[in-house]
């Protein structure tokens, strides 16, 4: 090939697979019993001083979190709680984290919960070394230059994958958006993954962050930036929740799909941080900044008429994603096994009660023009399978809104 002249050498170089690179910081400790652990993992970071952030709901007074607590103390490590972070934490709620980690001199921070209070842990854990205004690296698009405080994240759902991801999802209620901010310093440096600690997670909230879990792995699988190693991620991930969602959902004491589930989020998190989300969470976090809609749900109601929409972009991966989900597609024609994806994400939806259409959840017709225009604007749309426009939007809402 050295000797061809660089104009073929560059049409042949095109035939090639895509270039990647795969780098996963975070040691993942996975395990029934193993928040008991989570005392000697801060230990083993170095930290003598954890800010350990939770949610505002049930979880601060469960028994999962009480055993967290008891292996810190185990481990004569001091620790303040701070229980304040709601649903997809504000720019407000980040500033406000990090001045109470600052002011209680932590140097660990530790989040126990589902994606809210890991994005939050992920945030106050930067925002507590690198300098400037929150907002400013929303708006201003102001870098992250020093790693943040060490991070051990314990996520209580099976549906984010922010304890493996660089990503975190911050609300500007002023702006009416969700923004990603995402940092290859972000990354967890502990993820303590306990399927018991989600046993107690109602059926819905089951169902919702699973199916975000799911859009994550079809996402990133479909995504223009796919690669080997994600693909192994996220084919995986959509094989466990094809077979253990409904089971998780039906009965939440089943620690055998619990497990599986909390194992196929973490997956999808890994699979999405090497390839990419698309125009699925581009939505979702649109009608999430303007209603309130769980991201999970919104997700789950984009899903089927985005994949619809997507799937003549790259039809074999989506009859990849109809296997995996387990829709038997022997002797289909490749454009009826990919559309069987479709189809499985329908029914399993249908069986987990999630909402069918915009309406069902409150969205208004009115809402849809701005919607649109974040779609357009969402900054990993440019790596979704197909290069949707404004029309394409639009018709993609309606479809969801249940007109014909
Ligand atoms: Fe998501």
């Amino acid at each position: 090939m050295q000797d061809l002249p660089e104009a073929d050498r560059i049409k042949i170089r095109r035939l090639a697979m895509q270039d990647f690179t795969f780098f996963l910081p975070t040691r993942v400790v996975f395990g029934c019993g193993k928040v008991r652990r989570v005392g000697e993992e801060c230990r083993r970071l170095g930290g003598k001083k954890a800010f350990v952030i939770t949610g505002t709901t049930a979880t601060a007074t469960s028994a999962g979190f009480a055993a967290m607590l008891e292996s810190m103390r185990e481990a004569d490590l001091p620790f303040e709680v701070y229980d304040r972070i709601e649903h997809d934490p504000t720019l407000e709620a980040i500033e406000a984290g990090r001045q109470a980690a600052l002011q209680c001199g932590a140097d660990l921070i530790v989040a126990y919960g589902g994606g809210s209070p890991m994005d939050a842990g992920k945030a106050v854990a930067m925002f507590a070394t690198n300098k400037g205004a929150v907002e400013e690296y929303l708006s201003v698009k102001k870098v992250f230059k020093l790693p943040g405080l060490p991070f051990l994240a314990i996520p209580t759902t099976a549906g984010s994958g922010s304890e493996v991801t660089a990503a975190m999802v911050i609300r500007d209620d002023e702006r009416k958006q969700k923004t990603g901010l995402s940092h290859p310093l972000a990354f967890a440096k502990t993820a303590v993954i306990d399927p018991e600690t989600h046993v107690s997670m109602p059926p819905a909230v089951t169902a919702a962050t699973g199916m975000d879990a799911l859009t994550h792995a079809i996402e990133a699988y479909t995504s223009k930036s796919h690669q080997p190693f994600s693909d192994a991620f996220c084919l995986q991930a959509i094989r466990l929740i094809g077979e253990n969602l409904r089971r998780a959902t039906g009965n939440g004491a089943d620690l055998a799909a619990r497990s599986r589930m909390a194992a196929a989020s973490t997956l999808a998190g890994v699979g999405f941080t090497f390839a990419s989300l698309g125009s699925v969470h581009g939505l979702a976090h649109a009608i999430g900044a303007r209603f309130e809609v769980p991201h999970g749900v919104a997700n789950a109601l984009m899903l089927p008429y985005v994949m619809e929409a997507s799937i003549i972009a790259d039809m074999p991966r989506f009859r990849d994603i109809a296997a995996a989900l387990g829709e038997n597609i022997s002797g289909l024609s490749l454009r009826d096994a990919a559309f069987a994806a479709v189809d499985a994400v329908n029914i399993l939806k249908a069986d987990l009660d999630i909402p069918r259409c915009l309406t069902d959840v409150g969205v208004r017709e009115r809402a849809l023009k701005d919607i649109t225009e974040d779609a357009l604007a969402y900054r990993l749309r440019p790596l979704a399978p197909r290069d949707f426009c404004r029309a394409d939007f639009q018709r993609i809402l309606n479809r969801a809104m249940g007109k014909p």
